[in-house]
């Protein structure tokens, strides 16, 4: 069952002009999180925004003990919401509902678990990357940004066990261009007996292309899809996504509920 709390703002980190890592205290929401599920969040309690909005559950905060504490937010500022979570002040009161949505399923030895990240879909994998390391699972992250100012985090995943290759539109850091060509090389250098686990997150065309990588390669793709999301509890549909039918046709999923995560072949690509 969600949680819903109006959680204290415990920290509020700004990582440049546009991304912060906003830490809230929600220790039920943070015991019951899985990697990939999101949260529904007000900053306000005024009219505009006036509905939440949803963001990943980006770290799992946890106190002296080790008992889960509280979870942060990577937030990327393009509009009303993600301008007031920039500008949170300490012990401001913060409405969040969670943990919801599907989570990723999280492959085992002797699977490999790539993960491909674009932009500020990078948040659902820094959980995600400690559950595939604590079961020992070789891990990949494939990230790319518009400039090296843009890649956040690289420590963390470093200091995880977590295999960096990267990619910026203007060449600041790593290989120049997009982070889907990169994933197509080693794809093409790896055997087919050797399982690999793809797992998605960032701007839909991103989505799309990786997706068609993964089919190319016959190899299975977890996608984390990013719709506007009015409810994020089902009730709304205006997270619809199309997906394949077996008779040949497609059908709607509500992302909020079926999703966020949802296998990437069964995706009706535009
Ligand atoms: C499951 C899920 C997890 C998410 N996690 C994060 C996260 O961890 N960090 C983060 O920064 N953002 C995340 N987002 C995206 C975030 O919810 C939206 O960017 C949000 O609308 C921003 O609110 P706002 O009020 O600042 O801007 P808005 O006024 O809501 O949006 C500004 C502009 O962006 C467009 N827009 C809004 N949402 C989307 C969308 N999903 N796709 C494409 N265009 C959109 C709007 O149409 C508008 O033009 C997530 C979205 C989903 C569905
Ligand atoms: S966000 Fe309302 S149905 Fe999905």
């Amino acid at each position: 069952m969600p949680i819903d709390v109006a959680a204290r703002v415990i920290a509020n980190r700004p990582l440049s002009t546009d991304y912060n890592v906003l830490a809230l205290e929600a220790p039920a929401i943070a015991a019951a999180a899985a990697p990939g599920q999101f949260v529904m969040v007000k900053p306000d309690a005024g009219f505009d925004p006036l509905l939440r909005r949803p963001f990943s559950v980006f770290e799992i905060l946890r106190d002296s003990r080790g008992a889960p504490s509280g979870i942060t937010i990577l937030s990327k500022r393009i509009g009303p919401s993600t301008r007031l979570i920039y500008d949170a002040h300490l012990d401001q009161r913060i409405d969040c509902l969670g943990p919801l949505g599907r989570p990723f399923s999280v492959v085992d030895p002797p699977a490999d678990g790539w993960m491909i990240a674009g932009g500020v879909g990078l948040a659902p994998f820094a959980t995600l990357a400690q559950a595939l390391r604590a079961r020992g699972v070789k891990t990949t992250l494939f990230y790319g940004a518009r400039r090296a100012a843009e890649l956040f985090y690289l420590d963390f995943f470093r200091e995880l066990g977590v295999d960096l290759v990267l990619t910026t539109e203007d060449g600041t850091a790593g290989e120049r261009g997009r982070i889907v060509a990169p994933l197509d090389r080693r794809l093409a250098l790896r055997e087919a007996s050797a399982t690999v686990m793809l797992y998605a997150c960032g701007p839909e065309g991103m989505l799309a292309a990786t997706a068609k990588t993964a089919m190319k390669y016959g190899r299975p793709c977890q996608v984390s899809v990013e719709r506007v999301m009015g409810c994020g509890l089902g009730g709304c549909y205006s997270c619809v996504v199309p997906m394949r039918s077996d008779d040949g046709g497609f059908h709607h999923v509500r992302s909020c509920i079926t999703g966020p995560v949802l296998p990437a072949d069964q995706i009706r690509w535009e």
